[in-house]
């Protein structure tokens, strides 16, 4: 199992930079998080909307950029299983490339950093207890609490820091074909058409899943595209 060194503060701008003051040794794994944040930001130069009673942290931790698309495998899918294990009935699932949906709408979200060395950040907001205004975002949104899950920040981290880890082992124990099996089980659309923007690029096909590097696979007039990043939209309803 990991072995943590785990943070909190009262306060902080953005916990994917206090936590790099704690990353000091070589080899350690830091979870760092924090009550308040003032200055939380998002995928894509987005502002990420800290409201009081939810979950902002940061994991620090060694691996290859080579690994990086695995890493978001392993982070996101504990995401969806951590929600799982809290209310085996909710319907939840996985938006590429690393938001998790409840109920259709955005519960959680994920920033992916490089910090200094070969340290990667991986900052994650949960909607614990409120969420933002959907009709000032891109997608609706949604808080644990709306779907009847009880849950604290503190407790959240700590139930998902656990999956993490166990899933972190089987990706080094060479699971990882079967990870991705089962982050594509979980992900919305797969075998839909979507669209996927990118600034004012579009581009529209079916979501055949992801590739080794967590990118997304769009079949495209037979072809396939490999698309490292954009932000997807589901044209087809689910049946
Ligand atoms: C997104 O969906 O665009 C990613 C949101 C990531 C938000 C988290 S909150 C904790 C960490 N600190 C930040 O400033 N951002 C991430």
């Amino acid at each position: 199992m990991i072995n943590w060194q785990i943070y909190a503060l009262p306060e902080t701008s953005s916990t994917n930079d206090a936590i790099k003051e704690y990353c000091n040794q070589k080899g350690q794994y830091v979870a760092l998080r924090a009550v308040k944040q003032t200055a939380g930001r998002g995928r894509l130069g987005r502002k990420w909307q800290s409201l009081d009673g939810n979950l902002f942290f940061s994991m620090a931790l060694e691996i290859p950029l080579k690994n990086l698309g695995m890493l978001i495998v392993c982070a996101s899918l504990s995401l969806w299983q951590t929600i799982k294990k809290m209310q085996p009935s909710a319907s939840v699932c996985l938006k590429w490339p690393n938001d998790v949906l409840l109920n259709g709408a955005k519960v959680s979200g994920m920033l992916l950093e490089k910090g200094s060395d070969e340290y990667i950040i991986i900052g994650i907001g949960v909607n614990i207890v409120q969420h933002p205004d959907s009709a000032e975002m891109l997608y609706p949104t949604t808080s644990l609490a709306k779907a009847g899950i009880n849950t604290t920040a503190q407790d959240f981290m700590m139930q998902y820091l656990q999956q993490f880890s166990h899933n972190f082992e089987r990706m080094q124990n060479g699971e990882e074909a079967l990870l991705r099996q089962q982050w594509t089980a979980c992900a919305k659309g797969v075998g839909r058409k979507i669209s996927v923007r990118q600034g004012q690029t579009e581009q529209i096909g079916i979501f055949k899943g992801i590739d080794e590097n967590a990118h997304l696979l769009l079949e495209k007039e037979n072809e396939i595209c490999h698309i490292r990043v954009g932000d997807v939209f589901y044209i087809e309803k689910e049946i």
